[in-house]
C-alpha cells in the first residue's frame, strides 16, 4: 500500500470523546483532516456544536453528539446511533477527562466523582465501542493518557505560583489507563482491534507565567506542547501506518523524561 494511504483515514469512521476540549480539539481537526468522519461526544452537546460547526465550515466531516461517560444508557444510545447512521465504527479515541479533584485534601466523594467518569465510564463506553468496533472488522482504540498516569508530579513545577499539589485521582486514574491499554491489546487483539495511548504532557494554554518557566526550562525543546504536536502521532495510531503495533505508549513530553 502506498504511504500516503496508510496514513489515510478515508470513510473509517471516528469516535472520540471529548473532542471539543484543549487536546480533543486538536485531534479532531487531525483526524478530520486525515479525511475521517469525526464524531466528537461529550456531555456538553453546544459546546460540541460550536467546534464542530466551525470544523465543518473548513469542508471537514465533524459532528458533535451527546454521551455522558459515568451514565451507561447515554452510552448505549450513542453506540446504537452510529449503527444506524453509519453502520460501523472504525476508531474510539478516548480523550474525556472528568476534573471534580483539586488537590490532595479534596474530598473522598469528588475522588469517587472522578471515578465514576474516568476509571468505570472509561472502561464502560471502550468495551461498548469495541464491540461495535469488533462487528465492523476491526479498528483502533487510542487512548490518551498523560505523562502523569507515568510519573510523580514534579513539584518543583508549582513553586512560585501558588497553587497546591495536583490532584491525586488524575495520576490514579491515568495510571490506570496507561496499564488498561495494554491490558485491552492482548484481549482485543483477536479481533483485530489494535489498542494504543498517547501520554502527553503539558499544552500551552496561556497557563500562570512562573509555572510556563518553572515547566519549560525541564523540557528539551524548551516549550508546553502547540496544537499541532499531538496531531501526527494520534493519526499514525488511528490509521494502518500503525498496523503492526498494539499495546504501545507514546511519550509526548518534548523531552523531559528522556
Ligand atoms: N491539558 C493538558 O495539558 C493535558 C496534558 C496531558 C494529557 N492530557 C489529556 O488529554 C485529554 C484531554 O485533556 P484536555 O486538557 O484537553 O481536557 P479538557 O478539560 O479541555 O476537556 C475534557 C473533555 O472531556 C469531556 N468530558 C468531561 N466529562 C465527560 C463525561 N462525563 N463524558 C464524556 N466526556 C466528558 C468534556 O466535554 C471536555 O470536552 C485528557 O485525557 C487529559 O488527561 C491533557
Amino acid at each position: 500500500m502506498h504511504v500516503k494511504d496508510l496514513w489515510s483515514l478515508k470513510n473509517k469512521v471516528i469516535l472520540i470523546t471529548g473532542g471539543e476540549g484543549k487536546y480533543g480539539r486538536c485531534l479532531t481537526e487531525a483526524l478530520a483532516e486525515a479525511d475521517g468522519k469525526v464524531i466528537t461526544a461529550s456531555p456538553f452537546l453546544d459546546d460540541g456544536q460550536k467546534v464542530a460547526q466551525a470544523f465543518k465550515e473548513r469542508g471537514l466531516d465533524v459532528t458533535a453528539d451527546y454521551v455522558d461517560q459515568a451514565d451507561h444508557e447515554s452510552i448505549i444510545t450513542l453506540k446504537n446511533k452510529i449503527r444506524d447512521k453509519y453502520g460501523k465504527l472504525d476508531v474510539l479515541v478516548n480523550c474525556a477527562v472528568a476534573r471534580p479533584m483539586k488537590t490532595y485534601t479534596s474530598p473522598l466523594e469528588d475522588w469517587e466523582k472522578s471515578m465514576k467518569v474516568n476509571a468505570t465510564g472509561l472502561f464502560d463506553i471502550t468495551r461498548e465501542m469495541a464491540e461495535l468496533i469488533a462487528e465492523s472488522g476491526g479498528g483502533t482504540i487510542v487512548n490518551i493518557c498523560s505523562m502523569m498516569g507515568m510519573f510523580g508530579p514534579d513539584l518543583s513545577n508549582y513553586e512560585g505560583t501558588g497553587w497546591d499539589v495536583p490532584m491525586p485521582d488524575y495520576f490514579f486514574h491515568k495510571g490506570g489507563m496507561f496499564s488498561l491499554t495494554r491490558y485491552l491489546a492482548r484481549i482485543l487483539a483477536s479481533k483485530n482491534i489494535r489498542v494504543n495511548s498517547i501520554s502527553p504532557g503539558g499544552i500551552f494554554a496561556g497557563q500562570h507565567e512562573q509555572f510556563l518557566k518553572n515547566y519549560t526550562r525541564k523540557v528539551p525543546l524548551g516549550r508546553l506542547a502547540n496544537n499541532d504536536d499531538i496531531k501526527g502521532a494520534v493519526v499514525f495510531l488511528a490509521s494502518q501506518a500503525s498496523s503492526y503495533i498494539t499495546g504501545e505508549n507514546i511519550l509526548m513530553d518534548g523531552g523531559m523524561h528522556c
